[in-house]
Order: structure tokens, then C-alpha cells, then sequence
């Protein structure tokens, strides 16, 4: 049976603040699947092809919270997460928030705690899949915070995905994104970074990246990539996923949250350090896959 809801089994509403990339593929499957869907954004254009799909535009963010029982937070961090949601204050006793920005555990507390103050119900989570994706009954969500909240509005959640409950403690869900996070930059860049040898020899990326798929590491790179591989040299790198300046905010996070726990730091700083590379090469607006005009191209010697 699939876990997507369908729209007569009469959906919670449910209000998505923030419509970047991901925030646009959030509302946008939400209201697909029948949820009456109230959004906010800063930019309130953003919200055109939403409006024309029978999302609701709020004037404000107060009314936006207002308008449902259950509001999805899907911002740039958590600092910009405080200070949208400020002006809502009056808005969230006895409402649920959830947010599904990227962040550290500590910060992910801070924020459970912030809402615990205004008498809202907090849920923290983490998408494991880039905006095409959601909507699949396999895309991953991460859920942290009380099993009451969760298991209220869990319903909403599998309409976006695959929702797993880590635990009460509301960092969890940002400290396994952390991880996986992790483990996805330094599997991605050495694909590009070894892609960008290979191509040295000026054959096509398509071919090297086949090799890899097919036979040395089928488990950990999938078709999807695969398909991009046409774009490594050509260099489009656009589409509506998440921009180089998005992953380098994530790969902060993932530093900050290794200095958190204590861990070892040096590598996700390394790989910041390279995504900062690229946007300072005219990147920023591009996907994560532009990392590969970096690689390609030896720094000039100090
Ligand atoms: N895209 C992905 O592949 C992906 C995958 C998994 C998780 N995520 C996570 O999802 C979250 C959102 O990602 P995203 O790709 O949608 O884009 P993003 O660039 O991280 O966030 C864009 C959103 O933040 C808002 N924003 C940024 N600065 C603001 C400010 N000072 N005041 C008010 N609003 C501000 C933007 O509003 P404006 O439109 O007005 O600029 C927009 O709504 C991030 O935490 C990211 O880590 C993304």
C-alpha cells in the first residue's frame, strides 16, 4: 500500500514557510496530494507557480502560521528561521512548527526551546533528498523532538516521503543529517575530483562515470549521477535543485557540528573550503556539481 495520502481522506492544512528550491518542492507536493496549503515566503514572487496550483499566499508570516494547525519551516538556517518566524509569535500556542532547515544538534535544541517558550509544539527534521525527489516513497525525512508531535501529523509527513523517527532529543535529526551529509560530499567529490583526472585525457565524463557506476562502486553512486555525468565539462550546472552557495551552508553546518561533538573537523572544512572556491569562481547560483570546474583546473602555485 503506498504511504502517500491521497486527497479524500479530507488532509490536515499545513502552512510551508520558505520557498527556496526545497520549500517550493514541499508546498508544492503537499498540495498535490489535496493538503490546503497556505505559504510565505520573503520573496513573494516565488510563490507564483504554487498560487496557480491553489496554494494560498499569506500577506504575513502571523497569518500564514495562523491559517494552519501544522506549519513546515524550510529556510536557509536556523537563524533566519528565528527571525521569520519573530513576527509570529502571537500565532504559535497550540500549533505544531517543524523545521527542515539544515543546522547543528545545539542549534536544533535552541530552537525546541524557543518554541517550547511561545507554547508551539516543536518537531526538528532533515530532507535526505534534493527537491526533485520529494513526494517518492522513498525519500528519506529525519524527525526529532516528542513522538506525540510526530505521530499527530505523521500523515503529512509520508505525503512528502518516507518519515523515520530518530528520538526525543530534537538535535538528532540535523546530527544524522550531519553524517550522512558527510558521507555524501566526500563520495560526490571524489567521484568529481577523480571524473576530473580521467577527463584529463580529454574522453568523455560519461564514460569514466559509467565504468564507476557499473563496476566499482554500484552501491554508493546511483543512475541519477550517472545521467548527470553529460554535464561535467560542458558545465551546465542549473536545475531546480539546491544552488553551491545551499550545500555551502550544509558543509558549515557539518563542520560546526563536528566541532560540537567533538569530532574531528578537518575534513568537512576542507570540503567548505572548496565549495567557497567555486562560488568565488562564479558558482554560487550553480549546482553542487560545479565543484567539478575547480577540480579540472590546478590552483596557480603561491
Ligand atoms: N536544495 C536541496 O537539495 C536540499 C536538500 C536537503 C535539504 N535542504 C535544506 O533545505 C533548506 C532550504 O534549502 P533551499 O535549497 O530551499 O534553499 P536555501 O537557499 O538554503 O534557502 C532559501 C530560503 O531561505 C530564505 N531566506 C534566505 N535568507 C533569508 C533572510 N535573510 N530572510 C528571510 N528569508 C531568507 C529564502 O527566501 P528568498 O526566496 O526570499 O530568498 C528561501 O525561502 C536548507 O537548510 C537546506 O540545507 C536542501
Amino acid at each position: 500500500m503506498s504511504n502517500i495520502r491521497s486527497a479524500h481522506q479530507n488532509p490536515t492544512p499545513v502552512t510551508v514557510v520558505g520557498l527556496g528550491p526545497m520549500g517550493l518542492a514541499l508546498a508544492g507536493t503537499l498540495r498535490d496530494h489535496g493538503h490546503h496549503t497556505t505559504v510565505w515566503n520573503r520573496t513573494a514572487e516565488r510563490a507564483a507557480s504554487l498560487r496557480a496550483r491553489g496554494a494560498r499566499l499569506a500577506t504575513g508570516v502571523a497569518e500564514a502560521v495562523s491559517a494552519s494547525p501544522l506549519t513546515i519551516t524550510c529556510l536557509k538556517d536556523y537563524e533566519t528561521a528565528h527571525r521569520v518566524l519573530g513576527p509570529a509569535a502571537g500565532a504559535l500556542p497550540g500549533r505544531a512548527v517543524v523545521n527542515l532547515n539544515s543546522g547543528t544538534p545545539e542549534e536544533a535544541r535552541a530552537a525546541a526551546h524557543w518554541a517550547a517558550e511561545r507554547g508551539a509544539a516543536y518537531l526538528d527534521g532533515a530532507i535526505m533528498v534534493p527537491p526533485p525527489l520529494v513526494g517518492q516513497p522513498d525519500a528519506v525525512f529525519l524527525y526529532s523532538g516528542p513522538r506525540a508531535v510526530f505521530d499527530e501529523h505523521r500523515e503529512a509527513f509520508a505525503t512528502l516521503g518516507d518519515p523515520r523517527y530518530l528520538g526525543p532529543d530534537p538535535g538528532l535529526a540535523v546530527l544524522y543529517n550531519a553524517a550522512l551529509l558527510d558521507l555524501m560530499y566526500a563520495t560526490v567529490n571524489g567521484l568529481l575530483h577523480a571524473t576530473a583526472l580521467a577527463r584529463s585525457a580529454e574522453l568523455p565524463a560519461t564514460e569514466f562515470v559509467e565504468l564507476v557506476r557499473t563496476w566499482f562502486m554500484p552501491t554508493v553512486i546511483d543512475a541519477a549521477f550517472a545521467e548527470q555525468a553529460v554535464n561535467l565539462g560542458p558545465g551546465h550546472y542549473s536545475g531546480d535543485v539546491g544552488t553551491m552557495e545551499m550545500n555551502r551552508t550544509a558543509l558549515d553546518h557539518i563542520t560546526r557540528t563536528c566541532l560540537e561533538q567533538g569530532v574531528d573537523a578537518a575534513a568537512p572544512r576542507f570540503m567548505t573550503e572548496l565549495a567557497e572556491r567555486a562560488i568565488a569562481a562564479g558558482h554560487g547560483e550553480d549546482n553542487y556539481l560545479a565543484l567539478f570546474e575547480v577540480f579540472r583546473k590546478a590552483a596557480p602555485a603561491a
